[in-house]
């Protein structure tokens, strides 16, 4: 009998020496022996079966099986024409503005049709952006636990340290399309207006970023980053000082501004066509990291999972995954605990309400006005979620879940202390979510989206948790 290293079994089934490995751990390689330390696998020996492809489910609630719906088709389905998904989403603004949408929406059917965008956008993610980015196997972090694999889409590696400048760039080349002289954004923790204002230098526009006065103070790296970049940042200081109401201001300050102007919004929420055009933006994570999870192990994850604040960078992750056997999880903030005012799990705690201009779940007061959201990461207490993770959740394709602050921050330590990679608190949210699978499962795959990078949290997590660092 001739045998092989694993090396060899690695290049000629086209798989990594991890992924071999793991296989004859879980003794599902034929006729493989162990002797004087080394692997060896008979030559003839055939390639398991994928069991996520072959559709044997990681978990028995499998939700695939209670969805009706052809997932192959499903982007053409939805949003309907108007917006819809299901009966969520929609565009319930004034008649003016009603029309600033149209003339986005005809603008944005326009040029994702035409060659000349897609091939100047593609240019703009290899060349300014260094896409693809990589999806990293986090072996210390696999270890610590034991007997799940993590893996992170790291789009912590994105230019900009985050997901948001996919989904800025292409705006800014609608705006750019529509003849339009100057953005105007609104950001929570500073992600968002830095990859606006970066999009701005880059196609020479102007660049108005709205802040939550809370935010700013917290997320004081990013605010000097988008100074520096050539945008102006406005303080807002209504309300709780943060995201909700960064939206209402940014928005007003557009409806002024609307005909020389583009609203360039950060999240898949708003009126109809933004929840389209955001997650068409993102989906480039989900068909990036699927092709890349299935070149490094030859199948798919068994979960993959992403931290949804208004849910561009979850929607953009699972849009691929969707018509696949894999469990997909949102996860969102629970904060300080159930209460409203004291997370931010809109998809959870919330109730149908039309907010900013379309139809959703809404975390509410008890007289139905939207509530106060809270969440140690200025990027996720929004009170509301895309229409799309709504009707995600309604049908059972995407499940939500959350996780504290406490359990974040514990994640934002561990993940730094063990693969010497900082996540963004924001981002930290779906590791915490992954850790506590990896601390259940027996076995299986994570694939996290690791949407963005925490140096902009550094302060603030170190001001708040010193506990975690050595003395
Ligand atoms: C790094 C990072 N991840 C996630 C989010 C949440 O936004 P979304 O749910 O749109 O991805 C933000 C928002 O600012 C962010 O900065």
């Amino acid at each position: 009998m001739k045998y092989l290293s694993v090396a060899q079994v690695s290049k000629k089934w086209g798989i990594n020496e991890r992924r071999v490995r793991a296989l004859l751990a879980e003794n599902r390689i034929e006729g493989a022996i162990y002797e004087k330390h080394k692997y060896m696998i008979p030559s003839d020996a055939s390639k398991p079966l994928d069991r996520r492809i072959k559709g044997q489910r990681c978990f028995e609630d499998s939700p695939l099986k209670s969805v009706n719906i052809d997932f192959k088709n499903y982007r053409k389905l939805y949003p309907s024409i108007d917006g819809f998904f299901g009966r969520y989403g929609g565009s319930y603004l004034p008649k003016e503005l009603q029309k600033a949408m149209q003339e986005i929406y005809a603008g944005y059917l326009t040029i994702a049709k035409s060659a000349k965008f897609i091939a100047e956008l593609r240019e703009i993610r290899k060349n300014y952006q260094g896409r693809p980015t990589p999806v990293y196997h986090c072996q210390n972090l696999s270890n610590h636990f034991g007997k799940v694999q993590i893996y992170l889409k790291r789009e912590d590696l994105n230019h900009g340290g985050a997901h948001k400048l996919n989904n800025a760039m292409g705006q800014a080349l609608l705006a750019k399309y529509l003849g339009k002289k100057k953005l105007i954004a609104e950001t929570g923790a500073g992600s968002h207006g830095s990859a606006v204002a970066m999009s701005a230098a880059y196609f020479g526009l102007e660049c108005d970023i709205y802040m939550g006065a809370v935010d700013m103070e917290k997320q004081a790296p990013n605010v000097d980053r988008m100074r520096v970049l050539g945008a102006r940042v406005i303080p807002v200081y209504e309300g709780t000082q943060t995201l909700k109401e960064a939206v209402d201001a940014a928005f007003n300050a557009y409806a002024k501004e609307y005909k020389t102007a583009f609203y360039c919004l950060g999240s898949a929420v708003g009126p109809h066509p933004y929840p389209l055009i955001v997650r068409d933006f993102q989906e480039i994570i989900g068909r990036e990291a699927k092709q890349q999870f299935l070149d490094m192990t030859g199948e798919l994850p068994d979960i993959v999972c992403a931290c949804v604040g208004g849910g561009s960078n979850a929607i953009g992750m699972f849009e691929a995954f969707l018509e696949e056997p894999v469990n997909i999880v949102g996860v969102e903030p629970m904060g300080k605990g159930k209460e409203i005012g004291n997370n931010a799990a809109s998809v959870t705690f919330g109730k149908e309400t039309i907010l900013h201009g379309f139809n959703t779940l809404v975390l509410t007061n008890e007289d139905g006005t939207p509530a106060n959201a809270y969440s140690i990461a200025s990027g996720l207490d929004y009170p509301g979620v895309g229409p799309e993770h709504a009707f995600l959740h309604e049908i059972g394709r995407v499940k939500y879940e959350t996780v504290t602050d406490d359990e974040a921050a514990e994640a934002f330590f561990l993940l730094s202390r063990l693969e010497g990679i900082i996540p963004a608190i924001e981002s930290a949210h779906a590791l915490a979510y992954a850790i506590k699978c990896a601390k259940r499962m027996k076995s299986g795959s994570i694939l996290v989206n690791l949407s963005g990078r925490g140096d902009k949290d550094l302060d603030f997590m170190i001001s708040k948790y010193p506990h975690y660092l050595k003395r």
